[in-house]
């Protein structure tokens, strides 16, 4: 779609009027640091070339409407108020909604509900959904920045980016805040690592020579209610290890939501993890066992810890809760991304590809967020020239990141088109790779600019 003239002429075709402007919100590719976010460790993203387009009109009353020149997605037609209600769990308006409700929220807006107007928007991109490259919070981004821009409001884009990492919880998942991060402070031509709590970037060079080459695995990495479940399921068993630890430190709990502030000048991270290996045994936990640990009453340690943004409580798992695991991975994978950004930013590229080797291990073994084909990729990736390869994102399907030398890419993708679409997905799920073409499962991107509004015309 051609964003200058047949974009805005759409708009005009479904709306009777002109656009005011075009919001553009790309999309990420974490390089390493998975999980890490939400634990108030570093991430290491870029983002993409692909983005969001929001093509915004301005209202002058209270009601925000929004389409997608893709039908697949319904229209959304709702009005600006204190609470606006969410639709059904994995519903894309969700998302819109979430980055509204932020802004209406956000002690910065200086604005009152009754001073705010809503927008006539029209949404269109090129970030493939539900491939783990973050389209969905760049969908949050681009909503919260047309609301802002239509209302006149400034802001400053690291707060801005901090306050919809929790806005984006209103869609129900308990994410961290590194793709709000990225689509918002993204570099043209650097990836970022990014602190958080605060949220401080820095950029980082990626080596020349190289290009970081993304697959998709073709494995949907929806956000559904069950694949809610199992994301969530991850901040909540890392909030049950800090319970124990500082429990087991300091002989109470509740002053620490978040691993990293178990660290400080008398324990390291090696402390920590010395630490938690000598406190989590490797069986699952259950809420008893856990409670009993902490001394209290189960009901309420599952209330406490275990409390969703919807007010449910997450329950029991089946194979209890990971801890010894999970917070192996999270602290492990803390020390690669130090380690990453000291090797890309001495051009050590081996070291770098290591450490996405190791992270995938650890992703798949410890944090347990891979499946099968995201393993089979990144082994037919590493046998096809990768020096690096792992999965990208939340996990569960989605794509894998590679570091791929420029002159071996043309191999690259005939080797990855062959074994693993042709002799292993076609063959065990031939539905999902019929209509498949080669850009659709492999994309290079260099690193895009962060979000920016457009002139319409
Ligand atoms: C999702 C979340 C992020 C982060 C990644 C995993 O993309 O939105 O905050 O936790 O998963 O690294």
């Amino acid at each position: 779609m051609d964003l200058s003239t047949e974009f805005p002429r759409l708009f005009h075709q479904i709306y009777g009027h002109w656009c005011d402007f075009i919001v553009r919100a790309p999309g990420r590719v974490n390089l390493i640091g998975e999980h890490t976010d939400y634990n108030g460790f570093p991430v290491l993203p870029m983002s993409l070339e692909q983005a969001i387009y929001a093509a915004v009109g301005v209202r002058t009353d209270k009601t925000v409407q929004v389409r997608n020149v893709d039908p697949l997605y319904s229209e959304l037609t709702f009005t600006l108020e204190c609470r606006i209600p969410p639709g059904n769990p994995g519903d894309w308006g969700n998302y819109v909604k979430a980055g509204i409700q932020g802004v209406i929220d956000w002690e910065r807006n200086p604005k009152p509900l009754e001073a705010l107007h809503g927008f006539d928007c029209l949404i269109t991109g090129t970030i493939p959904p539900g491939s783990g490259l973050s389209s969905s919070s760049a969908l949050v981004v681009a909503s919260a920045l047309a609301f802002l821009e239509a209302n006149e409001i400034p802001y400053e884009r690291a707060s801005l980016a901090e306050m919809l990492a929790s806005a984006e919880h209103y869609v129900g998942t308990q994410g961290g805040g590194m793709d709000q991060a990225i689509c918002l402070l993204g570099e043209a031509g650097q990836a970022l690592k990014i602190d958080f709590f605060p949220l401080r970037a820095s950029p980082v060079p990626l080596p020349e020579g190289w290009s970081i080459v993304i697959c998709n695995s073709l494995i949907r990495a929806e956000k559904t209610r069950a694949a809610m479940r199992l994301y969530n399921r991850r901040p909540i068993e890392c909030r049950i290890a800090v319970a124990m630890l500082e429990k087991q430190r300091f002989g109470s709990y509740g002053n620490c939501a978040r691993l990293s502030q178990l660290i400080g000048p008398e324990c390291g991270p090696e402390n920590l993890l010395e630490q938690a290996m000598s406190l989590f045994h490797e069986e699952g936990y259950s809420w008893t066992e856990i409670a009993e640990f902490l001394k209290e009453d189960p009901d309420e340690v599952e209330g406490r810890l275990g409390r969703m943004r919807d007010g449910s409580v997450f329950g029991e798992t089946e194979d209890g809760f990971q801890l010894r695991k999970r917070v192996r991975h999270v602290l492990t994978e803390a020390t690669r991304v130090e380690r990453s950004f000291r090797a890309l930013s001495s051009g050590d590229v081996l070291q770098f590809a290591e450490l996405m080797n190791d992270s995938h291990r650890s992703c798949r073994d410890d944090y347990e967020i891979s499946c099968p084909e995201l393993d089979v990729l990144v082994q037919v990736a590493r046998l096809s020239g990768a020096k690096g390869a792992r999965l990208t994102g939340a996990g569960f399907g989605g794509c894998t990141v590679n570091l791929v030398r420029d002159d071996k890419i043309d191999a690259f993708r005939a080797m990855i088109w062959e074994e693993y679409l042709q002799r292993y997905l076609m063959l065990k799920r031939p539905e999902l790779g019929e209509s498949v073409d080669s850009g659709d499962m492999l994309s290079i991107s260099k690193p895009a600019r962060g979000s920016e509004i457009m002139k319409a015309r």
